[in-house]
């Protein structure tokens, strides 16, 4: 018997995943060559098909090497759509990471979300289940599937008896309440903790936000500081006023990946000052000194960096 397919072009080839609202099917293009698969999402209750209807929309209003693409989709008489199929690891296979990889994976979906948001999507479900990635190691967001529209006359397709996202990384003021205001900062609160989970492969759990600001215990390997100081305290936090918007918490973790590059390969002239994080490291002349370094036998010579703008002093092993 031959097996089903869909718009006479897409043939199933194995279920792939099963959710509440949806059929995950590996599908083969009978127009294209022998070795070809693709992933068709299909809508399983047609009174959603407002809903669907909006996630192929905002999708399509979205091309970046970050999101998920549609290659095809209809609505009738059975709606689905087609995307294609990243077979990469998923997150919860690679976390926890180190933090350099951890924050480029970030950084990546953070230009994809500041890229929505610029065009007045909002993901609201943004967490690892909702990230896959390609051979090549490229994290790519799927699942706009709860997305809300910013425009003036945008509607509500959600009743409010109706979950929202999942429940680690849904922003406080989604809880409990009655018609929350949907912001981007929605958004951004699920990018802290996505990016803690990738750090840690564990999850902040509400209370730790609620009983105060914990994050300080992240803090104990230096590279961390910089990250629950200046990203979880401006993501992970209660009031969503007190939230990055995307693009600056883009710009936050390209200043902090920088930043840790330096730390960690440091001695360059002209490199961000580890300390102010705005000054750059000047060499100082004539200071390359013999240090007698306690407990070592010899002599070390060292080079000299001082900010240009805070005097922070550095000196590494080293002649120049
Ligand atoms: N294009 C894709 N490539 C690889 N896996 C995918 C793709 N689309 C969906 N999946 C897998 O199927 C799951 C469910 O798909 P998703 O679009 O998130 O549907 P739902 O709205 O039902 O959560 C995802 O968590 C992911 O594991
Ligand atoms: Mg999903």
């Amino acid at each position: 018997m031959p097996s089903k397919t869909y718009g006479e072009r897409w043939q199933i080839l194995r279920q792939y995943k099963e959710s509440g609202q949806s059929h995950i099917f590996v599908v083969r293009d009978l127009h294209g060559g022998e070795r070809n698969e693709f992933i068709l999402k299909r809508l399983k209750n047609k009174n959603r098909i407002k809903r669907f209807e909006r996630e192929i929309d905002a999708i399509q209003s979205l091309e970046h090497p970050n999101i998920a693409p549609i290659v095809d989709f209809s609505l009738d008489p059975c709606p689905y759509y087609v995307s294609n199929f990243y077979r990469g690891p998923i997150l919860e296979e690679k976390a926890p990471l180190p933090v350099l990889e951890a924050l480029t994976i970030f950084e990546q979906l953070v230009d994809a979300i500041a890229f929505a948001h610029e065009r007045k999507v909002i993901h609201r479900d943004l967490k690892p289940e909702n990230i896959v990635f390609d051979e090549n190691d490229k994290p790519i967001i799927i699942d706009f599937g709860l997305c809300y529209f910013l425009k003036e006359g945008s509607t509500r397709l959600t009743s409010s008896s109706e979950p929202i996202g999942s429940h680690y990384y849904m922003a406080p003021e989604l809880e409990g309440g009655q018609n929350p205001k949907i912001t981007p900062a929605i958004d951004i609160y699920a990018l802290g903790k996505i990016l803690y989970f990738i750090l840690f492969k564990k999850h902040i759990v509400r209370e730790n936000i609620e009983e105060g600001n914990r994050l300080e215990r992240l803090s104990y390997k230096s590279q961390l500081e910089y990250i629950s100081e200046r990203i979880l305290k401006r993501t992970v936090v209660l009031n969503p006023d007190d939230r990055y918007t995307a693009s600056d918490l883009l710009i936050e973790t390209q200043n902090i990946k920088q930043l840790i590059i330096e730390h960690y390969y440091p001695g360059l002239a002209g490199s961000k000052c580890r300390y102010c994080g705005e000054g750059v490291y000047k060499e100082y002349p004539k200071a390359t000194l013999p240090i007698r370094t306690p407990g070592v036998e010899q002599d070390g010579t060292f080079r000299v960096f001082v900010c240009s703008r805070c005097m922070n002093v550095q000196w590494f092993l080293g002649e120049s």
